[in-house]
């Protein structure tokens, strides 16, 4: 489904992305992790096209999308939310999952169809009619999910879409994200939250300093030496 070589981004002198390949394979959810400033988010703006890379190489089902712009990548079938979720403040929630929606269909009545079944499917139907900035952190993040959802991706990026949820909204969350799958949409996900990463993941990447510093099952990522020593930390283990 995704394949990425030998990716590179240097920000100035600071390499946030180095050398890093890897791929994810259809219907899996894979995992990446690392310390802060590791380079995932990084990499999901490489992989939807937000900054260009300095060298190497991204394939979406065999075929190159190195360096096109975000809104081709998204209508190829690649989705992803926002860290820092940015919603259109002043539309209700419905309205800012139709303006997704547009990314497949035309009219207004089509959009908002699709709008509304996005939001059942993320069981955030009932506040449909709130404004975006009246909504709660929880909220937000599955707002982020929808909208995401809504543009119809194969495969969709998530990166730290259970930051700040109480446990209650954590369960959800994984329950949503299993969904997703479910409905055929492979996911890569990033996560702090160990609980999450680790019940979800098929595989993990781990990175530090932009580059892979273990991959493998979330058993062997979460029992790997460097692993613990950059990340988890011995408490961990
Ligand atoms: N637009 C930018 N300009 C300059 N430096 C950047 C830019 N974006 C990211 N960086 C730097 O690149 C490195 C990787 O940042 P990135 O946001 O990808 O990390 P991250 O793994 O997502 O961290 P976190 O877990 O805190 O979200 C950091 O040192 C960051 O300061
Ligand atoms: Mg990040």
């Amino acid at each position: 489904m995704l394949k990425v070589r030998n990716l590179t981004k240097y920000f100035g002198g600071l390499g946030a992305v180095r050398d890093l390949s890897f791929k994810v394979e259809k219907g899996q959810i894979f995992g990446l992790i690392g310390p802060n400033g590791a380079g995932k988010t990084t990499v999901f703006n490489l992989i939807n096209g937000f900054y260009p890379p300095s060298s190497g190489e991204i394939l979406f089902k065999g075929e190159p999308i190195t360096g096109l712009k975000p809104n081709v990548i998204c209508k190829k079938g690649i989705a992803r939310t926002f860290q820092v979720v940015k919603p259109l403040s002043r539309m209700t929630l419905l309205e800012n999952v139709m303006a997704s929606a547009f990314c497949r269909v035309n009219g207004v009545s089509e959009a908002k169809e699709e709008a509304l079944k996005t939001l059942e499917f993320c069981a955030l139907i009932h506040r449909k009619d709130y404004l975006a900035k009246s909504l709660t952190i929880g909220d937000r993040k599955r707002m982020e999910i929808a909208r995401a959802l809504a543009t119809r991706p194969e495969i969709i990026l998530l990166d730290e879409t259970a930051a700040g949820l109480n446990p209650t909204e954590l369960d959800q969350a994984i329950a949503l994200i299993k969904k997703i799958r479910e409905r055929g949409v492979t996911v890569l996900i990033v996560e702090h939250i160990m609980k999450v990463i680790m019940s979800i993941s098929d595989r993990i990447l781990a990175i530090n300093y932009g580059q892979t510093i273990a991959e493998g099952t979330p058993q062997e990522v979460a029992n790997n030496k460097a692993v613990i020593e950059a990340y988890l930390g011995e408490a961990y283990a």
